[in-house]
């Protein structure tokens, strides 16, 4: 049987993307077959896509770091899954398919009764969220933390946990989203119009017990300046690199470079790396609770993912526009099969609105 799905074949923009028809693996020993239903796009798929994210696959490949879908074959040796189960994973790469491999112990079950889009926003924004906060910073009740890029798909997710944890919050972002990060209970920073630090020092005389950093670089010295006396500075990502006009791969080993000189120095404050990939393989199992433990939440309503829009699978190039040029708010999903028609056909969506770049001018 044949399945469609998106490869790359060069790094570069959105331009890059090719949709393709092959032949259905079959599962191997230990694997099962997943007919797909949802994909998650986010700014790590941009850095995947771009060339500068650590550990990738030669190209040609697909990319797709998380998925939802359905066990519809078992390989030899499966016994814990069965045919019709839906289940989570993250893939790294491989999930813009209509069809994926995977081993069983990758596969997380889902409860039917969850929504696809939801679900799959949970595997890779909000396990880094609730990683970087329970796993890495531990927060206590009452702490104070900075959020960069509060209104993205991992900083919203921080918030909506965050606040859960009864931690005081701040966040950075552009203006326009200030709104979503205030209603996500967060005092809003204008990281384009103020200096973050005087504003931190203005709002906290103390300073923050946690901040969370993904723009790398020089900003991590900003950030690491507004730490309390036995703060932790937790980096998880390099945005600034891909805004560069050069010496991208530099700003990533710079930034490594700068936390590790940062954690040496002897002032009681920390500065530590995050990788949700490098977790799961240093403790598979921390990944599988976490996830459990983020659906239960989903279920019961404690939390409400925030999906910035559906779009069929053969439109990965322009949710990658989107993610590029538009101002998303939360997690842009791509649906595959039949999933995008029984999606788009429902009475009431939950996206909020995307400023389309062709709107942006
Ligand atoms: N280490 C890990 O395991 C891991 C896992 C998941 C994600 N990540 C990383 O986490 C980062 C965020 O991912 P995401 O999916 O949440 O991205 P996203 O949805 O694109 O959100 C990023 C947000 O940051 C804002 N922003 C950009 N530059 C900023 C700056 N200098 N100061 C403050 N805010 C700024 C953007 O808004 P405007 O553009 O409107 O300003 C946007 O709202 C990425 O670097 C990603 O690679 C790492």
């Amino acid at each position: 049987m044949q399945y469609q799905h998106v490869t790359i074949s060069r790094h570069g923009g959105s331009d890059v993307f090719e949709m393709v028809m092959d032949e259905r693996p079959e599962p191997r020993a230990g694997e099962v077959g997943v007919r797909v239903l949802a994909t998650g796009v986010a700014f790590t798929d941009v850095l995947i896509r771009e060339g500068l994210y650590p550990g990738l696959p030669k190209v040609p490949f697909t990319p797709g770091y998380e998925v939802v879908g359905i066990v519809d074959q078992l390989g030899p040796g499966v016994a814990g899954l069965d045919i019709g189960q839906r289940i989570a994973a993250l893939t790294v790469v491989g999930g813009y398919s209509e069809y994926i491999c995977l081993p069983e112990h990758e596969c997380v079950s889902v409860p039917p009764e969850v929504d696809v889009a939801e679900a799959v926003g949970l595997v890779l924004q909000y396990v880094t969220a609730y990683q970087l906060l329970h796993r890495i910073a531990k927060v206590q009740p009452g702490d104070l933390i900075l959020i960069h890029g509060a209104a993205g798909g991992v900083g919203t997710a921080l918030l909506e946990l965050g606040h859960l944890a009864g931690l005081k919050m701040y966040g950075t972002d552009s203006a326009s989203k200030h709104d979503l990060i205030a209603n996500l209970g967060a005092t809003p920073i204008d990281y384009q119009q103020q200096d973050f630090q005087q504003q931190i020092r203005r709002l906290t005389p103390n300073g923050m017990d946690v901040v969370f950093d993904a723009i790398g670089g020089r900003h991590l010295l900003g950030s690491y300046q507004t730490l309390a006396p036995g703060g932790q500075l937790i980096s998880y990502g390099f945005s600034s690199a891909l805004s560069a006009q050069w010496g991208r791969l530099l700003i990533v080993g710079g930034s490594m470079g700068l936390l590790t000189l940062l954690n040496i120095w002897p002032d009681r404050r920390r500065a530590v790396f995050y990788n949700i990939a490098d977790l799961k393989r240093r403790q598979p199992n921390w990944f599988r609770d976490d996830l459990m433990s983020l659906l239960d939440l989903l279920v019961d309503g404690s939390i409400q993912p925030i999906i910035a829009d559906c779009l069929p699978l053969t439109d990965a190039a322009a949710a990658h526009d989107l993610l590029d040029h538009a101002a998303v708010r939360g997690q842009l999903v791509l649906l595959c099969n039949e999933t995008f028609q029984a999606n788009s056909s429902k009475p009431e969506s939950k996206s909020l609105p995307v400023e389309h770049p062709s709107a942006l001018g």
